[in-house]
């Protein structure tokens, strides 16, 4: 078996998946709007051998439950938010292998703007950094970004797909690999015969120009997308280098890898060049006891009036207007379908909001394990076994104290069974993960938009 991939999920906020446990005595999230908090963490996971750390944005706030903003308000819910990339310079500056995937949102984000901040960062990082493209599911998304509502679902991803394109040009295309000369006796810094401008006129996006800055390690950033209803696995098959799933079946979650990796194959690409990672909630212990203690103090903390309104925003659907006990049904929304799905039609079983409250409060719709070392050790081998996961992103829950756990306890015992690297490679995070060169290659698209190579 492969190494496994690991990534740390978390968002710059207090109340991410797991609401209300900001309110346990060892957590320390609310200090989020410091940089030591920051620091400290990238050199946890480094020292840890995480691969990257994977930051979520939400555009808009949770308001969905009760028509109002109160819930999400009273419980922290996604707010306050800050911008996830501004952090991640400094992240750089104390660590050299850890890689920051940054969550950029397609709908709202100007491209030209976008491509330089990525770029700008992939040159300060050393070529460590990542995009989590994604579209938004708020509506309220839609109306802090002056728009009178949210462009629909499957929209949403022609948008994506017309954006990439415009990137992939920028990134790709704009700038040869030798037009950068730096020839002082020349007085020529580039040669424009080299620099060949966007002319972009598309359904969603136009523009016309150049990208300003120079081609970074890697270009286009690592590509990481999370889609995954049927428009967002054909989107993700054609573009992610990465496909973060979430689930708590073993069966679920293979059905989901197989169904992304026959998409990948079936537009040409090898299916090994797109990596899938499962969201998991991890509270390790020196046994099975300890961890069961730690998990039901944390589970003391959880407010299931925040859980079920981070739920209600995801899903679109007030949970506050169902009777606690009456059994969820599909609802076509314009939020996340994929969750409304697991919840509804492609559940084995019905939810009600008594039991979305009770059962997503440590780890929302990721999986949760909760035991001692060999424990945990033997059910992550068991999903990379199963499902064909080839790693996880590891959510945060009490910040820092289930990430020291896991660093300290789990991680020698990874190693030791050979599931974890001992090492990193040397190079950008596409090297690092894949082991090949930093750029993206044929018959990626982004590949066929660069012009000298
Ligand atoms: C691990 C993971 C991380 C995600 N991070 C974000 C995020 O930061 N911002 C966001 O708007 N959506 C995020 N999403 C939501 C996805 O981008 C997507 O909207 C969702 O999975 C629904 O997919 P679908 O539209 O194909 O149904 C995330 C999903 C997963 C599974």
């Amino acid at each position: 078996m492969q190494p496994m991939v690991l990534s740390a999920l978390d968002m710059s906020c207090v109340g991410f998946l797991a609401q209300g446990v900001w309110t346990h005595p060892a957590d320390r999230s609310t200090r989020m709007n410091t940089l030591d908090y920051w620091l400290d963490y990238a050199r946890l996971l480094e020292r840890g051998m995480f691969d990257m750390l994977f930051i979520a944005d939400t555009i808009g706030t949770y308001d969905v439950y009760g028509g109002s903003i109160d819930a999400a308000v009273r419980g922290g819910v996604q707010l306050p938010m800050n911008d996830p990339s501004v952090v991640v310079s400094g992240m750089a500056a104390v660590t050299k292998n850890l890689g920051f995937g940054i969550t950029g949102n397609v709908i709202y984000e100007p491209p030209y703007l976008f491509a330089r901040r990525m770029s700008t960062l992939d040159h300060l990082t050393g070529g460590r950094v990542g995009w989590n493209i994604v579209t938004g599911i708020l509506a309220s998304g839609a109306k802090v970004m002056g728009r009178d509502k949210i462009v629909a679902h499957d929209e949403r991803y022609d948008v994506a797909d017309e954006y990439l394109e415009l990137m992939y040009k920028l990134w790709e295309g704009c700038w040869d690999d030798d037009a950068v000369r730096f020839d002082r006796e020349k007085h020529l810094f580039a040669d424009p015969r080299g620099v060949h401008p966007v002319h972009h006129d598309g359904r969603y996006f136009k523009m016309e120009g150049v990208h300003p800055c120079l081609p970074s390690p890697q270009r286009t950033p690592f590509l990481f997308q999370a889609g995954a209803s049927g428009r967002g696995k054909a989107f993700a098959a054609t573009h992610a280098e990465c496909v973060f799933v979430n689930g708590v079946s073993k069966e679920s979650v293979a059905a989901n890898v197989a169904d992304i990796r026959r998409l990948a194959a079936a537009q040409g690409r090898n299916p090994a060049d797109v990596l899938v990672l499962a969201g998991a909630t991890i509270i390790v212990g020196r046994t099975d006891a300890e961890a069961r203690e730690k998990a039901d103090a944390y589970r003391r903390c959880a407010d299931p009036e925040a859980v079920l309104a981070h739920a209600a925003g995801g899903l679109g659907v007030d949970l506050s207007r169902y009777p606690l006990d009456e059994p969820l049904t599909y609802q076509e929304t314009d939020a996340n379908r994929t969750s409304m799905e697991m919840f509804t039609r492609n559940a084995k079983r019905t939810y009600t909001p008594r039991q979305i409250a009770e059962e997503m409060a440590l780890s929302a719709r990721n999986l949760l394990i909760v035991g001692s070392v060999e424990h945990v050790v033997g059910e992550l081998a068991d999903w990379m076994a199963k499902t064909g996961v080839n790693g996880f992103n590891v959510a945060r829950l009490i910040m820092p104290e289930t990430l020291q756990d896991f660093v300290e306890l789990a991680v020698p015992a990874l190693q030791e069974r050979g599931l974890l690297k001992r090492e990193y490679r040397s190079g950008t995070l596409r090297e690092k993960i894949f082991g090949a060169g930093p750029r993206l290659r044929s018959p990626h698209p982004a590949a066929m938009a660069r012009t000298s190579t």
